[in-house]
């Protein structure tokens, strides 16, 4: 029997070593040893880790690549960029989101990227970011897969259309429910908005993301109210808290009440590490807070936890590659996270664990998955993150979609001519 596409001598994400991986219509046929069968297409990756693709469960697509339109965000805080966005939103066209939405995309699936959770602002009466990222999602669909938040960037109570205008998106075909509480003007209306979106995504049969207490306020409880509304509306699963930057300030002891409930709701957290490196304690003198989500904590839980790369050259945050080995490097240092083990989940939170908070079908290296996955210049998951490493290739539905030549630098030195391949510096157990 032929096969679309072998690939040959791979090692995954487990650490399992020469490995055959064959596709054929769209799925992946057989995950064995030495697969000796013809394939239209054969790749030998030498060693090299395949894994699934990179999922990006956090993200703002309505905004990317607009770094500078109209101007900077000078103080670099997250209420500049929000203001910076509000004087964006009015000048620009859905041609104009349309073009550099599918510009990241290109980018976002040459380095890996899979599928993508893109919040998409709806205050906006003409709504021209969902009515652009609906469209892009179409345009997309062979090749990433691309899910949409309603995000009332905002505050669904405090702007005067945003309730009307996020139902109407819903309607128009947004995926999930969003929600921003942290913005509201008073800690009771960020607690009614939450429960108003839960009832409403209860009511719709949806899932929730909603942007909770991404700030610094060590008295910020909405990711409680999000726990609690889930339980109460039976939700479980279906609900993720993005951000929780506010975790990392509150009080110990209530943390310790707050982290069971959040389990108990089956909660997905997305901790977003570049940018809440940069964005968290400006308003602190020494020391500086931090700001990342209490992440070794909400894992010791049982909690899921995706990383999310939120944004990538905008009104927040003007750098980034659509890199999710960028993210999971931050998150890992932020985090602590340096044992073997947890360097492991670093990169385990930008694929698998991400795949399950988009509910993501057949996603995965078994038989039987969707034949998506990406070959990188590294040995294993520690190594990819260590190197941020370049992606070989990039294979969708069993077919080579992006191609990457290897990293290779030549020396001229008169002592010791060479070539250094940065993997070659791995260690080996
Ligand atoms: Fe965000």
């Amino acid at each position: 029997m032929g096969f679309d596409l072998i690939i040959k001598n791979a090692t995954l994400p487990d650490g399992t070593t020469g490995i055959d991986i064959a596709c054929a219509d769209g799925l992946i046929a057989a995950v064995e040893r030495d697969i000796k069968a013809e394939a239209g297409e054969v790749i030998n990756a030498e060693g090299q880790l395949v894994s699934p693709p990179f999922i990006d469960p956090h993200f703002h697509m309505d905004a990317t690549l607009s770094l500078g339109t109209p101007r900077m965000n000078v103080s670099g805080t997250l209420l500049e960029g929000i203001e910076l966005w509000g004087e964006l939103k009015p000048v620009q066209s859905v041609e104009d989101i349309i073009e550099r939405a599918l510009r990241y995309c290109d980018l976002a699936v040459s380095m890996g990227i899979g599928a993508i959770r893109s919040h998409v602002d709806v205050c906006d009466d003409e709504l021209k970011g969902v009515e652009a990222l609906l469209e892009v999602r179409k345009q997309v669909s062979s090749y990433l897969d691309l899910q949409l938040v309603a995000f009332p960037q905002d505050g669904v109570f405090r702007d005067p259309t945003a309730k009307e205008n996020l139902i109407r998106s819903l309607d128009m075909g947004v995926d999930i429910v969003g929600g921003i509480p942290h913005f509201e003007r008073t800690m009771q209306d960020g607690a009614e908005s939450v429960k108003f979106l839960c009832e409403l995504a209860a009511e719709r049969g949806l899932m929730v993301d909603m942007h909770c207490d991404e700030s610094d306020d060590p008295l910020s409880r909405h990711i409680e109210t999000l726990a609690y509304e889930t339980k109460r509306l039976g939700l479980e699963g279906r609900v993720a808290g993005s951000h929780l930057t506010s975790m990392h300030s509150m009080d110990n002891y209530y943390v310790s009440k707050l982290i069971p409930l959040m389990a108990e709701a089956e909660l997905h957290a997305i901790p977003n590490p570049l940018i809440n490196i940069m964005l968290q304690g400006r308003h602190d003198t020494y020391p500086k807070r931090r700001g990342q989500t209490r992440v070794p904590e909400l894992k010791a839980a049982g909690i899921n936890i995706g990383f999310g790369s939120d944004c990538v050259m905008d009104p927040w945050y003007s750098l980034g590659k659509a890199d999710m080995l960028d993210v999971a490097h931050m998150g890992l240092h932020v985090g602590q996270l340096s044992s073997r083990a947890d360097m492991a989940w670093c990169f385990d939170a930008v694929t698998e664990n991400s795949a399950e908070i988009m509910g993501l079908d057949g996603y995965g290296l078994q038989k039987g998955c969707k034949a998506n996955m990406v070959l990188l210049q590294a040995n294993d998951p520690i190594e990819a993150i260590r190197l941020r490493p370049n992606r070989l290739a990039v294979i969708r539905g069993g077919k080579t979609i992006s191609q990457t030549s290897p990293q290779r630098s030549e020396l001229f030195l008169k002592y010791r001519p060479n070539e250094i391949n940065p993997a070659d510096y791995a260690p080996r157990p």
